[in-house]
């Protein structure tokens, strides 16, 4: 409750990054982790956009020998909340406080989960940050991220036609994504609201 509270005030405060009223539900975030929790070996996972935890305490608690875990937040009273409640005292777990647009990470990840609000960026901005997750993947690996069902349908109703022109561009950009990168989905009902669970893996033959 506490974290559902602090998610809240920071939507309140920071509405465009955080996206969102409310955290994910558990069961999108057992939809939105499989692809890495599949992965066996040792394994280097990234999160980004993690807010309160809800898909890091999945990948935290599947981690065994060998895993190496980046996980990338801007907010930083969500980063405090993760380091306090979330994320073990470790060298596997590193928290990196800042955009994803400037991390220093070295990429070569069989999975990458995304909570970003892409939805909510300027599409300039979503390419650009999509186009740098798929080649922190290795071949291979796989990019998950959720959308919430019909969210640019909505959008657009009620839009202005520079927000409806995004929109249709940025769900033009994400249909190419998952035609080139063998795209699957898997509709949670059980989110406030519902919402699609995407993963896209990278071909080796992907430049
Ligand atoms: C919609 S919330 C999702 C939180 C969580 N994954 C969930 O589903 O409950 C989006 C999160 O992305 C973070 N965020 C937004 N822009 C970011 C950026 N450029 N780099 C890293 N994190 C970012 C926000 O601070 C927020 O925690």
């Amino acid at each position: 409750m506490a974290h559902r509270r602090g998610f809240l005030r920071e939507f309140l405060t920071n509405r465009s990054t955080v996206g969102a009223i409310a955290p994910s539900s558990k069961g999108l975030a057992k939809a939105i982790t499989k692809p890495a929790r599949s992965c066996v070996g040792a394994r280097r996972w990234l999160e980004v956009g993690p807010g309160t935890g809800v898909f890091t305490r999945e990948l935290v608690d599947a981690m065994g020998e060998g895993d190496h875990f980046d996980v990338v937040e801007l907010n930083a009273a969500f980063c405090k909340t993760l380091r306090a409640d979330v994320l073990p005292q470790n060298d596997h777990v590193v928290l990196h406080e800042g955009s994803i647009e400037d991390a220093s990470i070295s990429g070569n990840y069989h999975a990458i989960v995304c909570g970003l609000p892409y939805n909510a960026f300027p599409t300039n901005v979503s390419r650009s940050i999509l186009r740098r997750l798929v080649q922190l993947l290795r071949p291979g690996g796989t990019l998950s991220f959720f959308e919430y069902a019909a969210i640019r349908h909505m959008r657009s109703a009620v839009s202005s036609k520079s927000v409806k022109r995004a929109m249709l561009w940025h769900a033009t950009f994400i249909a190419r994504l998952e035609q080139d990168m063998r795209g699957r989905r898997e509709l949670v009902m059980m989110n406030m609201p519902p919402a699609w669970a995407v993963h896209l893996t990278k071909e080796d033959a992907q430049p």
